[in-house]
């Protein structure tokens, strides 16, 4: 089958196309055959070896969506034919995190293959209002959003949000915040990706550009209170305006190194307005099922910028290293 492959991370030759054997389910193991995937920033971190702990050669992305084409014995959690779609971390199902991540497209092989080999236990069904394309930008944005927002920032509505950039996991975040009542404050490099922001529900937007002190307009759009939340994607380069313009009491969460991962702290404004910093690494399948149900009774649509066809994979990378889309960039098999 057709594949591609990461051997070479950080080199102009990295991602490569290849073949590998028909994979053949063992006791427990389904074989998922692709329809969509999805890019993550972090597939572009890999593809560029800033990524820690890879297993060489990787066939890299975490998200991917189809349908089950074979079963393994005992195998009753899914059947051939149904719409899946394979959980980021195929370690963590339920309850606190687990101690080792075993995440797709990086501790072992992901979804830029024809078909994959999955434990049944590895898998959601997807329901049937979501494409395959729209199923495919789940596992790691959206269940990333999820986890923030409502699980770890326990979310009420009336409260503000702020989302940084218009990338996948922001323009979930935006989505979620507005669905469960809240108001939305979106950063962004650009004025046309904040129109598009406001379509989408966001109250009120800044251009991190024109504006750099952008905490201190954040400030004076809360009345020089703050914001309930952060969904945290900058890291080196904006947590500390981040922390500056939440209220006290207020919780970070703590998810993306965009402008870097090495951030210098100023320990304390942190404990002197009582902030609560939690660090999110997306989300137990559980967590995926439950914002299912969510997406389903809110008929929410994921954004999804582009949809490129599988063999011109290397333009999808290129395409979310070029930053100019909001939302998602999809791959078609
Ligand atoms: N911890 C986790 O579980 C987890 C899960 C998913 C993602 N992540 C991390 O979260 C970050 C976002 O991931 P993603 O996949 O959503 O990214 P993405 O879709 O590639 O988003 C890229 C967008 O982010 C915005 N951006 C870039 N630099 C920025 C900056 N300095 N400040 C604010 N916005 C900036 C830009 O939008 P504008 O042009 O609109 O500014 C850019 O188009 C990445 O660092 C990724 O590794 C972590």
């Amino acid at each position: 089958m057709k594949v591609f492959e990461i051997r070479d991370p950080g080199t102009p030759e990295a991602l490569r196309p290849s073949t590998r054997e028909e994979p053949v389910p063992g006791p427990g193991q389904v074989v998922m055959e692709l329809r969509a995937a999805s890019l993550n920033y972090r597939d572009l971190l890999i593809l560029r070896g800033h990524y820690p702990n890879l297993r060489l050669p990787v066939i890299p992305l975490s998200d991917g969506a189809g349908t089950v084409v074979a079963t393994g014995p005992g195998v009753s959690r899914v059947r051939t034919g149904d719409r899946v779609a394979g959980i980021f971390n195929q370690n963590w199902i339920d309850g606190p995190p687990p101690r080792q991540a075993m995440a797709l497209g990086g501790d072992r092989d992901g979804v830029l293959a024809e078909r994959v080999l999955l434990p049944a236990e590895g898998l959601v069904r997807i329901p049937e209002s979501l494409s395959f394309e729209e199923a495919s930008t789940l596992p790691c944005a959206a269940v990333t959003a999820w986890n923030a927002l409502f699980v770890q920032g326990r979310l009420r509505p009336g409260e503000t949000v702020l989302v940084q950039g218009t990338g996948g996991v922001s323009m979930f975040a935006l989505q979620f915040a507005k669905m469960a009542g809240a108001r939305v404050i979106v950063t962004s490099s650009s004025d046309r990706k904040l129109d598009k922001a406001s379509l989408l529900g966001a109250d009120t937007g800044i251009n991190y550009r024109t504006c750099p002190e952008w905490d201190q307009e954040v400030l004076a759009r809360t009345d020089g209170v703050g914001v309930d939340h952060v969904v945290e994607v900058g890291g080196a380069g904006t947590l500390g305006r981040s922390l500056s313009c939440t209220r006290p009491g207020g919780h970070v969460a703590v998810i993306g190194v965009l402008s870097g991962g090495q951030a210098e702290l100023a320990v304390f404004p942190l404990l002197a307005k009582q902030l609560r910093m939690q660090g999110v690494y997306v989300g137990s399948r559980r967590h995926f099922e439950e914002m299912l149900d969510a997406i389903v009774q809110n008929n929410l649509r994921p954004v999804i910028d582009r949809v490129i066809p599988f063999a011109s994979a290397p333009e999808a990378f290129q395409a979310l290293a070029d930053e100019e889309f909001t939302g998602k960039i999809c791959l078609k098999f």
